[in-house]
């Protein structure tokens, strides 16, 4: 299923389109300062993109039909005692130029607005680099709140070897 709003398209990731998702996920430069490239290949992000069953992969497109980025929200089970879902956002704006035009906002608040029309939706969180400032400010203006650092007892998410003070958790309750 695809989705759009005044600004931005997000296209369900598929054959057509897993090429360039899977190129920018092994680009530094379209991962951007604060995201690391995998230790994935190619087979392997291509079966994560297409058929992962915890997540739906998205290319994003500007309203010219531009791609600028990739997106994908993971369904989380913290909650072990109800069917409820706390949903992960994560995005990139691979397209450095694109950067800083109000669509990765744009593409935060469509996700929103498609994740809380689902029935077992409980929360939706993202999380990020202390000193990402683009991505802080636009959780933000999406309406998250600050929780604090990413040792969260609620939001279990395990970093591996990253350092969990060094990234901010924002959460937005229904
Ligand atoms: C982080 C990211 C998703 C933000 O999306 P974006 O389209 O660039 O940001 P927006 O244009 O929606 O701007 C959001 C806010 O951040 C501010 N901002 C944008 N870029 C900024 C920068 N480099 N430094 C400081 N503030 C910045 C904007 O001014 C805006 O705030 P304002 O309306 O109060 O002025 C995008 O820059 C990106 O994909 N970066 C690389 C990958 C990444 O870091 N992903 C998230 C990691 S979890």
């Amino acid at each position: 299923m695809d989705y759009q709003n005044d600004k931005v398209k997000l296209e369900k990731a598929s054959k057509d389109n897993v090429n360039l998702l899977i190129n920018w996920t092994l680009d530094p430069i379209a991962q951007g300062p604060y995201k690391k490239v995998p230790n994935m290949n190619e087979k392997e992000l291509k079966d994560l993109f297409l058929n992962n069953e915890d997540r739906e992969y998205f290319l994003i497109k500007n309203k010219s039909d531009k791609p600028i980025g990739r997106f994908y929200f993971r369904k989380w089970h913290f909650n072990q005692q109800s069917n409820l879902i706390d949903w992960e956002l994560n995005i990139i704006i691979a397209d450095e130029e694109e950067r800083g035009k109000g669509y990765g906002t744009s593409t935060q608040l469509l996700a929103i607005e498609i994740l809380k029309k689902r029935e077992e939706t409980n929360s939706i969180f993202a999380y990020t680099m202390n000193e990402n400032i683009a991505e802080r400010r636009s959780l933000e203006k999406c309406g998250f709140d600050l929780t604090g650092n990413l040792i969260n007892p609620y939001y279990r998410v395990n970093l591996g070897a990253l350092n969990p003070e060094n990234f901010v958790l924002y959460v937005l309750k229904f």
